[in-house]
């Protein structure tokens, strides 16, 4: 934290004053007061991306009022912030038919869509089956929180898609299941039998190390060799599950 994000600052909610910490999300500071703002793109652990624009909220700094996401807006000193004004609720509607257009098969989306009352989108769907929402989630958790940058975006526009690079095996993919723990719709998978994760997004395939004390498969051995050498202890210190250590 830098010394002006340790600075107190003031700031209003629907006319309530609080205070916070300068710079910190503004979507963070909304949910530690216990508001409900949505989204789908955020996650604390990682930079902010933008993506799914749900967490509208309208700040007025001075004399200027916009419209803008909270989760990438710095938190500062004097800022006014309305929730759930009629412009925020009616873009945030909008929002949700793109979303609903784009990934017309993830449940969360169709869920929060309904909440608003959008149940259908004007908007073209290309395909039926699809649950991404391009938010870059994975990718963003594997490479600042995993230290890995197995996976990310591939083509433009609407051709843009989160992928194993060339759409192949994610080779550097240790198997380690955070992005599809994070991801909002559940669209990447893992599963595990006769002793070998798959993470089926990435198409990656991983062999399970077995206990040397109670013999359960407990991780794949490709990302506990990647712990060896990240931590420098030898390979056998990882021979053991958790449990039996
Ligand atoms: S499972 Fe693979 S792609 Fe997903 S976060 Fe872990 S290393 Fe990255
Ligand atoms: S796979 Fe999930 S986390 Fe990754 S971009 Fe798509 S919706 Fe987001
Ligand atoms: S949570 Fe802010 S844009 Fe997605």
């Amino acid at each position: 934290m830098t010394e002006s994000q340790s600075r107190e600052v003031t700031f209003k909610v629907d006319g309530r004053s609080l205070r916070g910490r300068q710079g910190e999300s503004l979507l963070e500071a909304l949910r530690r007061y216990g508001y409900q703002v949505p989204s789908l793109c955020h996650h604390e652990a990682v930079s902010p991306y933008g993506a799914c624009r749900l967490c509208l909220v309208e700040v007025q700094k001075g004399k200027r009022r916009k419209l803008t996401t909270s989760c990438n807006y710095p938190l500062m000193e004097g800022i006014e912030v309305f929730l759930d004004t009629e412009q925020v609720v009616s873009n945030r509607r909008v929002v949700l038919q793109l979303l609903l257009a784009q990934a017309p098969a993830a449940e969360r989306v169709r869920q929060l869509a309904a909440e608003y009352g959008v149940n259908d989108t004007p908007f073209e769907v290309e395909d039926p089956e699809n649950r991404c929402i391009n938010c870059g989630l994975c990718a963003r958790v594997c490479k600042e929180v995993v230290g890995v940058e197995a996976i990310g975006f591939s083509g433009r526009g609407a051709g843009k898609r989160m992928v194993a690079p060339y759409d192949e095996t994610a080779e550097d993919c240790i198997g380690c299941g955070a992005c599809v723990f994070v991801c909002p719709t559940d669209c990447i998978g893992m599963s595990e039998t006769g002793g070998i994760r798959t993470i089926e997004r990435w198409h990656r395939k991983l062999p399970l190390k077995t206990c040397s004390v109670c013999g359960r498969h407990f991780a794949p051995t490709f990302q506990l060799n990647k712990f060896a050498e990240w931590t420098g202890l030898p390979r056998g210190h990882f021979d053991k599950c958790p449990d039996c250590r």
